[in-house]
């Protein structure tokens, strides 16, 4: 960037001057003003200024009317406003007002050197996003996405623009209509695709876990708090975090997210200092939270702020015409990944799938197409390739996941027959180390994540320590 411009207002010439003077040797190149009007008029003239550092206090023309004229000129200029000392009200005003920063005076140099640096940062960051916001339109390259319903599309350039932004985007949609996929698609087009993008599941977490698991705690704040923690809110930070399911998120939770998203602030467990993160939040449910507002579950405030840009994805029964592609974009997927050669999809087959109601959505059409894939001994889809109640034949299918065929051999799909033996491994690993998530990932040599989705998937997330079953309520 060539030498960052700074206007300088105050009534108080001797303050205004020897701001001036430090400044410029610190290398910015400045213009003073003891005038507000002067100020405006000189704006409006069209001489180029990166930041402005008014005074509030100013006979005239105060600066509070100076911001916002200024705002009216160039929508984009950063101003920083000096306050009195102890007028912390008006530094709150300033900011609401939409100023970036306040100092108060008297000044001290270094201070204000910091804050002008920090404004100026802040400036050339939201430039760049503007850019990069503008190539993506122009290149709309979402290539794990498929589907060209009209509604799709609206999506995509949603996504597209938000991505660039960080303005908390709300996604809505029934189970398996792709959140987690646009989620993940908001992120890695955004300016923070470099930075951690860190998923949690509100409703997975029981509530005494939560507040640690999301902000982290300090060694010794509570008994087996052997060390200090992060927590996920600040490992995503300069990131995305994506919070699923935010409609199971308990009370509690709820008024602590209300926080961070307003101040960007938060403490961790036992730790009285709060700390700053910068994160980009992105949330999803499948439930209609306006109803659980309605129904008292889901606070109304957080519901507001939450919904800033909403993404609502249509069920796939209501875009028939995306079957066909997203039956193709699997096809290929799976044969690929399991080297097997399926060439297409019977026109016959291809009807069915189109016709099915996919109470599932694309996840259920996906599985539906791997299984197909798996199953089938022909080149090509026929409709006996798919589950008696999409393809309307007979049932061949005797037992989950068991198929008995002509020639007499039972074929059942390898994922499913790893399954049983996945479970007691996982069940007697955790088992062996007191139900202590942590060891036995690394018993296992999976993540923690992985290991968490596998006790979900075998239903092993409610057994207490010792090996009994919590009693759930009815
Ligand atoms: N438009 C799409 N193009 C390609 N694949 C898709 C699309 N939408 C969804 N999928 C795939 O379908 C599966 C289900 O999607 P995803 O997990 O994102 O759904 P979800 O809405 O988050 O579901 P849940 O509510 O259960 O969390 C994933 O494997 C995803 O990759
Ligand atoms: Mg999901």
């Amino acid at each position: 960037m060539s030498q960052p411009r700074i206007l300088i207002v105050d009534d108080d010439p001797l303050v205004a001057d020897s701001l001036g003077v430090f400044l410029k040797s610190r290398g910015y190149h400045v213009e003073v003003q003891t005038d507000a009007h002067r100020a405006v008029r000189e704006l409006k003239s069209g001489t180029s200024v990166d930041l402005l550092l008014t005074d509030v206090n100013m006979p005239g023309m105060d600066g509070f009317a100076l911001l916002r004229e200024a705002r009216k000129i160039d929508p984009s200029l950063v101003v920083v406003m000096l306050t009195g000392y102890g007028t912390i009200e008006s530094a709150v005003n300033a900011m609401r007002e939409g100023a970036e920063d306040y100092v108060t005076k008297p000044v001290i140099d270094e201070e204000m050197l910091m804050t002008v640096e920090r404004a100026l940062k802040r400036r050339s960051l939201t430039q760049e996003n503007e850019q990069l916001r503008s190539q993506l339109n122009r290149s709309l390259k979402l290539d794990n996405l498929v589907g060209s319903d009209h509604r799709m599309r609206k999506i995509y350039e949603t996504l597209a623009t938000v991505a660039a932004t960080r303005a908390t985007v709300l996604i809505s949609g029934e189970s398996g209509t792709g959140k987690s996929l646009i989620a993940r698609a908001i992120h890695h087009h955004s300016p923070r695709k470099d930075k951690p993008f860190v998923e949690v599941n509100c409703g997975a977490l029981p509530e005494s876990l939560l507040e640690s698991e999301l902000f982290g705690h300090r060694k010794g704040a509570f008994t087996g708090a052997e060390t200090d923690r992060l927590g996920k809110f600040l490992r995503a930070d300069g990131g995305t975090i994506f919070l699923d399911e935010i409609a199971t998120a308990s009370p509690a939770f709820q008024v602590k997210l209300l926080r961070i998203l307003q101040e960007r602030r938060f403490e961790r467990v036992g730790d009285d200092e709060s700390v700053e993160v910068d994160v980009r939040v992105v949330l999803a449910s499948n439930i209609d939270l306006k109803q659980a507002v309605a129904d008292g579950v889901f606070r109304e405030d957080l519901y507001h702020r939450i919904n800033v840009v909403n993404i609502h994805i249509p069920p796939l029964r209501e875009r028939p015409g995306d079957i066909p592609l997203l039956a193709d974009h699997f096809l290929k997927r799976y044969t690929r990944e399991n080297e097997k050669v399926v060439e297409g999809i019977s026109d016959d087959a291809m009807a069915k799938l189109s016709a099915f109601q996919w109470s599932g959505n694309v996840r259920e059409l996906e599985n539906a197409i791997e299984r197909g894939v798996v199953l089938t001994r022909g080149t090509i889809l026929e409709p006996e390739d798919f589950p008696a109640d999409i393809s309307g034949v007979e049932a061949t299918v005797n037992g989950p996941g068991f198929e008995f065929r002509s020639d007499g051999r039972t074929i059942v799909p390898l994922k499913q027959a790893l399954e049983g033996p996945e479970r007691e491994i996982i069940e007697a690993t955790l088992s062996s180390v007191n139900w202590n998530r942590q060891r036995a990932a690394k018993l296992l040599d999976i993540n923690r994540t992985t290991l968490f989705n596998k006790m979900r998937k075998y239903d092993l997330l409610d057994i207490k320590r010792g090996g009994k079953r919590r009693e759930r309520p009815a």
